[in-house]
């Protein structure tokens, strides 16, 4: 794809064609979704379709409609028209009972980290498998919560029994990622994973999300203000400004976009890193 999308309906098309390219279905397909908040229109017609098994990574700035759009990929918005397909299915009227189980599919590291303050870090971990696998228990249980404790670099035994007020930021957002993978499930979504943590877990959270993609077939779905992570992860980059898309593909049509902001954006990590 040499082209740089500059249109909601010429990214759907390229990204479908990306998709049908690859002989994957999209897992994810978001087709011309409008949300405003008040007069405030922040999804402008979104077209999207992420492929399964794939890494997208969404870029922009602050206050672009990042998080508002991929809240809607999960249920937690919905649009004031358009639509949010899931594995096939449009989950943009759904009804409660249906959306727990198609958010099922999900797991989601949210831009707050959104830990359960009242519980210790080693719960927050060990919830989710407690709520959805109820035949684990015990020892099973608790070397599962050890496992992911470490795949994320946090000693179990010092940090399991604080609390997530007790921890540092960077911690809690790795305590985060371990619940939302707990699971294991075929969708993650990420907002904003590496923001806040050192060089060396950027580097071990941007690898276990490749490794869920080639090891388990994960798709992932990743906001990220980290341009050369983005670069490294990604299989389609998108980039947000004012709730549409006017960039889309890979570092070549990031770095030759024609749109004032993304040259911004890129322009002085450019001047660093070429
Ligand atoms: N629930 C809400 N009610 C009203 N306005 C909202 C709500 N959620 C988001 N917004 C507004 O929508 C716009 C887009 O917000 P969003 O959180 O998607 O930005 P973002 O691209 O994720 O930015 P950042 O990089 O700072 O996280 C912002 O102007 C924000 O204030
Ligand atoms: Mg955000």
């Amino acid at each position: 794809m040499s082209d740089v999308a500059q249109s909601p309906a010429k990214s759907e098309g390229s990204a479908t064609a990306a998709a049908a390219d690859q002989k994957i279905q999209p897992i994810i397909r978001v087709v011309d979704v409008h949300k405003s908040f008040g007069d405030h229109e922040v999804l402008r017609g979104m077209n999207l379709d992420v492929a399964k098994g794939s890494i997208l990574v969404i870029l922009g700035g602050s206050g672009m409609g990042k998080s508002v759009l991929m809240k809607h990929m999960i249920g937690l918005l919905q649009p004031d028209s358009g639509q949010i397909i899931v594995d096939g299915e449009d989950i943009s009227r759904m009804g409660a009972a249906a959306l727990k189980r198609v958010r099922s599919k999900f797991g989601m590291v949210f831009q707050s980290g959104a830990l359960f303050d009242s519980m210790s870090n080693w719960d927050n971990v060990a919830f989710p498998l407690r709520e959805h696998r109820k035949k684990l228990k015990g020892t099973a249980l608790d070397e599962r919560v050890r496992e992911l404790f470490k795949i994320f670099s946090l000693d179990p035994d010092q940090l399991g029994p604080r609390f997530p007020s007790e921890i540092s930021g960077g911690q809690r957002k790795r305590v985060a990622l371990a619940r939302a993978v707990a699971l294991e499930p075929q969708i993650v979504l990420y907002d904003e994973p590496t923001t806040g943590l050192d060089p060396i877990t950027t580097d071990q959270v941007d690898e276990m999300i490749l490794d869920a993609k080639r090891h388990l077939g994960v798709t992932s779905i990743v906001i990220s203000h980290d341009i050369a992570s983005a670069f490294k992860i990604a299989d389609h980059i998108i980039f947000v400004y004012e709730g549409e898309i006017v960039a889309e593909g890979l570092k070549a049509e990031m770095l030759s976009s024609q749109h004032a902001f993304v040259r911004e954006f890129f322009a002085t990590w450019s001047h660093k890193n070429l």
